[in-house]
């Protein structure tokens, strides 16, 4: 790949703004200085470095975000902020996209890659990929709306959705509220909302836990994210 793009990619600014880097003969390649963006590099092979210190170049990035409400899961929105958005500028250099979408208002787990294969193998509706998610449901939950998601809920548009597991937590019999976790297989849009209107109820917040063999990291603060880990990532890609 071409030296410049290598760097703009690794946060050293534009295609443009590497020049000055490059003409600034702060890059070396193989231990030589190396002043010209055009040339091609081999970022397994060569030793490339800026300033003196090895660049580790990598070609894809996994992250994963701990995502607050108010934000949308896409990569560019005019109106809203993005899940993009909460990422630093430099982490964003290199085109991530998130691996499928959290509704506004949903919070959790959510993988960020420029990984198009990983990201295709987790949201293909062949893959059957579990997703859990935590609700507090606005009316009392009960043995027949655990055995309604067991044989398979009917969505609004006529699409009948896999078994899920539908756990109960806990109720507030005054309030008319319960917490549950519930288990899906598919990803349909606004899936867990629509299948607790199915049986007349409905969904006052949501959190995703899991995703496949992923668990949410509980000590990412709302908003913040981090790398995968390669176990983490080895565990993703076993799915
Ligand atoms: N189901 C929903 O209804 N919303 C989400 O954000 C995710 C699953």
């Amino acid at each position: 790949m071409r030296l410049d793009k290598l760097l703009a990619n690794m946060g050293f600014g534009t295609r443009k703004t590497v020049k000055n880097v490059l003409k600034a003969k702060e890059v070396t390649v193989n231990g030589l200085v190396e002043k010209d963006g055009k040339t091609h590099v081999n970022p397994e092979t060569d030793k490339i470095e800026v300033s003196g210190e090895v660049i580790q170049y990598q070609e894809f990035m996994y992250f994963m975000l701990h995502k607050p409400q108010g934000v949308v899961s896409a990569t560019t929105d005019h109106v809203h902020k993005t899940v993009i958005d909460l990422l630093d500028p430099q982490d964003q250099v290199m085109d991530p996209f998130p691996v499928g979408r959290l509704d506004k208002d949903t919070e959790g787990l959510l993988i960020l890659t420029n990984d198009g294969t990983l990201a295709h193998n987790l949201l293909s509706p062949k893959k059957h990929v579990d997703k859990c998610y935590e609700a507090i449901i606005e009316g009392v939950v009960n043995e027949q709306d655990i055995r309604a998601f067991e044989r398979g809920i009917t969505l609004d548009d006529g699409f009948n959705c896999q078994s899920a597991k539908l756990e109960l937590l806990s109720v507030d019999f005054e309030k008319e509220r319960s917490v549950i976790q519930v288990t899906i297989h598919e990803g349909k849009f606004h899936q867990v909302k629509r299948m607790f209107e199915a049986v007349d109820k409905s969904v006052i917040y949501l959190k995703r836990l899991s995703m496949g063999n992923l668990q949410l990291d509980e000590t990412l603060e709302l908003g913040e994210y981090r790398q995968l880990t390669k176990e983490e990532l080895a565990s993703l890609r076993d799915n």
